[in-house]
């Protein structure tokens, strides 16, 4: 038998429970507003959010994009793009509290939060995590663990560009998003991706596409050029996005917003229009913008007022109306095992 390998810190649950052994956020209300086209947003703790979703809907998402906070120790904030009178300072709000009493807590609330995601995954579906280098081998371990070594499918490198930092190091330019699919044994929704042509094979081949030529040993011999013209080279797990520059129009001022163009190569790649996809942690709702773009049904969620402000004005501007605001309080329910990631509290 194979020795497991499991990360393990002090006071953890042996395992990680599934969600519906867990106490839920005490008496989590969650208010929800549905939007056109079956598409829904969630107000309140995720947690919660998800079990709800997992009695009435059971496996249905395509996808699930999940940008948690990265254990910064800090609260974040949200600032005004308006801005007030002219050169008074900009009104700065709380956004999301990112402090937490250790690194265990962190990893015990996000655990909890991927374990409710899977149950919501439809067999053909993948979760996509995003985080920081200074957390992602803890994630990618433990969700080994909760979805399966089989079920890894992609650590995805974000490179973006950004202004350089004076320090004696080299400069952190990228995140990670780790990709694993609900069940290894399902084809998963795939559509190819293609990223243009690297100079020196258009320099050698051109813009054509190339069949490879096997010998009668297996071995490739040769290229043959054939008439039609490339697609590209198949997307590889690299991928360089520009952050949102401060002046785009894009940027909502919401912190810690990553650009639409990160997450439609992702909605695009993993789902198909009419699939459902979930962000837990919503944040401005940049996956909810792009999935409503693509043809694709979201549900949002996320418990900052800023959050839910941004977000619906967002929606607005991409010709989304929410309606609604049904308030309903989620029943806390003991379970056999200690809550992973509200026993420490
Ligand atoms: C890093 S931000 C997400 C940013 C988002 N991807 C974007 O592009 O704007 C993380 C978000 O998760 C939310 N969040 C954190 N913990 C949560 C919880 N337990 N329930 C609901 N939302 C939560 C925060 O309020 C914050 O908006």
């Amino acid at each position: 038998m194979k020795s497991r390998v499991t990360l393990s810190w002090p006071d953890r649950p042996e395992q990680f429970a599934p969600a519906s052994g867990e106490r839920l956020a005490k008496g989590s209300p969650i208010r929800r507003l549905s939007a056109t086209g079956g598409s829904e947003l969630l107000f309140g703790d995720n947690l919660a959010a998800m079990r709800l979703l997992a009695r009435e809907q059971g496996e249905t998402f395509a996808l699930a994009y999940l940008d948690p906070p990265f254990l910064t120790g800090r609260v974040h904030e949200a600032i005004d793009r308006k801005g007030g009178a002219k050169g008074a300072a900009r009104e700065r709000r709380e956004a999301f509290d990112d402090r937490w009493k250790d690194r265990a807590e962190y990893l015990e609330a996000l655990g909890s939060r991927l374990v409710g995601v899977r149950e919501l995954l439809a067999p053909h579906g993948s979760v996509v995590v995003h985080v920081d280098p200074k957390t992602s081998h803890y994630v990618k371990v433990m969700c080994d663990e909760i979805f399966g070594e089989e079920c890894f499918a992609s650590e995805i490198v974000w490179r973006y560009r950004r202004w350089p930092s004076k320090t004696p190091n080299f400069q952190r330019v990228h995140d990670v998003l780790l990709r694993y699919r609900k069940d290894a044994t399902s084809p998963p929704r795939w559509n190819q991706l293609y990223e243009p042509l690297a100079a020196s094979t258009l320099a050698t081949w051109g813009t054509k596409k190339q069949r490879a030529v096997i010998g009668t040993d297996g071995r490739r011999e040769r290229s043959s050029t054939l008439s039609v013209a490339s697609d590209g080279t198949p997307m590889g797990d690299v991928w360089d996005i520009g952050v949102i520059a401060p002046v785009s129009r894009e940027r909502t001022g919401y912190p810690s917003q990553k650009p639409e163009a990160l997450l439609d190569r992702v909605v695009r790649a993993l789902t198909q229009p009419g699939d459902r996809v979930l962000d837990p942690y919503a944040g401005s709702g940049t996956t909810l913008v792009v999935a409503a773009r693509l043809g694709r049904r979201f549900v949002g969620i996320d418990r900052s007022d800023v959050a839910l402000e941004t977000i619906e004005s967002r929606l607005a501007q991409a010709g989304v109306t929410l309606t609604g605001g049904d308030e309903r309080e989620e029943s806390p329910r003991i379970g056999a095992g200690r809550c992973i990631g509200e026993g420490r509290r």
